[in-house]
């Protein structure tokens, strides 16, 4: 693709947006995106009012993680060395590659759903290169950087997400193909945005979305609102969900083997299953299922 025909791709992009949600309009500059929508960071261009904007950011993150976020998630944060300034994609994605075989690519905010899963397949995670603004620190529309970074990156060090998350992003391309899509999209919501995790001392938070929030951090683990249910990739894929509240339910995995387990199989019938049965509201409980207690 030439850049004209690449500046046509985009506009298509943002008239699909427009259909969704009113406006339709995203924030980041996609004036200078390739074809995979892929921008440079010019991370030279950051400000210091932005770096000093992070640091808050993640001054008060961090201090919400113990006993909150999974092992693996304050491990890996902590050796990503992120506390002081914005990263340079370029120095995380080179210790990325070496643990995991991924890299971060640079992206102007939302990318459309084959352009994300491309990206996945080939083990490349689109991060938003935007900071939000001093008034959006507690709550932003589009996920910045803050949340892309902070929220995704670490669990990217860990082998099984690693490979799980590649395996989503060829799943997304055939669930493309096979009309499973929004299924699939309540898959990675639930898990990867939202997901909770048991471990021996309770449980642990390991979504971005949770992970990068500084209310939701806190009652996704002891309000008596939300459910909290085992997980089950099927009974996922049916149940829809909430984009400007806190999750009325939350699902629970064991490790991080059984959702890569419960995600390889071929999920053709799986969609043709769910394409005939009603979606389920984000706060069904199903008789059989168990509320677990907090
Ligand atoms: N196994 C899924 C399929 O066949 C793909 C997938 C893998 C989806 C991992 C999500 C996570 O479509
Ligand atoms: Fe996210």
């Amino acid at each position: 693709m030439d850049a004209q025909d690449t500046a046509v791709a985009h506009e298509e992009f943002f008239k699909t947006l427009a259909e969704k949600s009113d406006g339709g309009t995203l924030r980041g500059d996609y004036s200078k995106a390739d074809a995979q929508y892929v921008v440079d960071q010019d991370w030279a261009a950051y400000t210091p009012e932005q770096h000093a904007l992070w640091r808050r950011l993640y001054e008060r993150q961090a201090k919400l993680l113990p006993g909150r976020a999974c092992d693996v998630f304050i491990e890996s944060l902590a050796a990503l060395d992120a506390a002081n300034a914005i990263p340079n994609f370029v120095d995380t994605s080179e210790a990325l590659f070496k643990a995991t075989g991924w890299r971060l690519v640079a992206v102007p905010g939302l990318v459309p759903d084959q352009t994300f899963f491309e990206h996945l397949a080939a083990r490349r995670f689109p991060v938003t290169v935007w900071l939000r603004e001093p008034h959006e620190f507690d709550y932003i529309v589009e996920p910045d950087v803050f949340h892309d970074f902070f929220g995704h990156v670490p669990l990217l060090f860990n082998p099984i997400v690693a490979d799980h998350l590649q395996q989503y992003g060829m799943g997304g391309l055939k669930a493309l193909k096979l009309g499973g899509l929004k299924n699939l999209a309540r898959l990675y919501w639930y898990t990867i945005e939202f997901g909770l995790i048991q471990s021996p001392e309770g449980l642990r938070v390991y979504g971005a979305g949770i992970l990068s929030s500084g209310g939701e951090i806190e009652h996704c683990l002891t309000s008596k609102e939300p459910r909290r249910i085992a997980f089950n990739a099927e009974r996922v894929m049916r149940t829809q969900y909430k984009i400007d509240s806190y999750q009325e339910t939350y699902f629970v995995i064991r490790d991080f083997q059984q959702l890569f387990d419960e995600t390889a199989p071929d999920f053709t019938p799986v969609y043709e299953r769910l394409c005939r049965q009603e979606a389920l509201p984000a706060d069904t409980l199903l008789p059989g299922e168990t509320d677990l207690t907090v």
